[in-house]
């Protein structure tokens, strides 16, 4: 993206690693739109961001028609800022922890659409945008678990891998248009999408989640956000997926 000051989408910019990348990119001066289902979290966010600096629908991403809704929202505001459109980030998702034989057809449509068919139909409209501010980037939000599942996580995992080559077809598909696009996999990051999350620190579950690392700690939303700046801003980058975990998937 060079020093060019533009606009950024960001799902699921409520909270978690989403709240961290549209904060990096605030901070940087560029002005971003956030996508998430719960009104009073974006309300929140946007109060705590520089006037205009953050703006939002609420949206459910897994149904076609809320997205088709939000893609002339979104058309709107960019008229109005008069910025390009210099990234997407497909960051929103959802996390089910089950076994097997416990995902029932219902799940796996459920992480289909959450996890996948959200973040294609969001790009797959907001193609022309991108296209118009010759040079611009996605960044999917994947998981180390899309590279190398652990028991309990078959559909979860299926759908990140997914997303990952769905990557590298975009990837070659958009590349004549000046759009990159790249997969950004964390490991384990400390935010609401786990249980354990709101648990004290001294509690065992928490403590574990530190030590399965070999660096020796869950990450951290920002250190998401630093990554997925370089992403979007390294100009000679398409088609990479950058992992992020502490080592945890060595
Ligand atoms: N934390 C980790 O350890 C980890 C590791 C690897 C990958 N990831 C990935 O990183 C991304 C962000 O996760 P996180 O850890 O920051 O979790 P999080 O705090 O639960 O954030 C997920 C966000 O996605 C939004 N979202 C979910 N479904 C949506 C939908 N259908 N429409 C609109 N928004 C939706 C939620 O917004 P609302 O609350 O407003 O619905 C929420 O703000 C996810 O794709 C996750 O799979 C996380």
């Amino acid at each position: 993206m060079s020093n060019r000051l533009g606009a950024f989408i960001v799902s699921g910019a409520g909270g978690g690693i989403g709240l961290a990348i549209a904060s990096h990119l605030a901070a940087l001066g560029h002005l971003v739109y956030g996508l998430g289902r719960d009104r009073a979290k974006l309300q929140g966010v946007a109060s705590t961001f520089p006037a205009n600096a953050f703006s939002f629908s609420t949206v459910d991403l897994a149904r076609a028609d809320e997205t088709h809704a939000t893609i002339n929202e979104i058309s709107l505001w960019l008229k109005s800022c008069g910025r390009p459109l210099l990234g997407v980030v497909n960051n929103a998702g959802i996390f089910d922890r089950l076994s097997f034989q416990q995902t029932s057809d219902a799940i796996w449509e459920r992480q289909f659409n959450g996890n996948l068919l959200s973040a294609v139909r969001l790009t797959r409209e907001l193609y022309p945008h991108l296209k118009a501010a010759h040079s611009s980037a996605v960044v999917n939000i994947s998981s180390t678990l899309g590279e190398r599942p652990i028991a309990g996580t078959a559909a979860y995992s299926a759908l990140k891998a997914a997303m990952i080559n769905w990557t590298k077809t975009l990837a070659l598909e958009w590349a004549p248009d000046q759009i990159r696009v790249n997969c950004l996999c964390p490991g384990l990051v400390d935010t609401p999408i786990h249980d354990f999350h709101r648990l004290p620190a001294n509690d065992p579950a928490r403590v574990s989640a530190h030590q399965a690392q070999p660096l020796g700690r869950m990450g951290r939303p920002e250190e998401i956000a630093a990554a997925c700046e370089f992403l979007l801003r390294s100009e000679w980058t398409t088609g990479t997926i950058l992992t992020v975990d502490g080592g945890i998937s060595l």
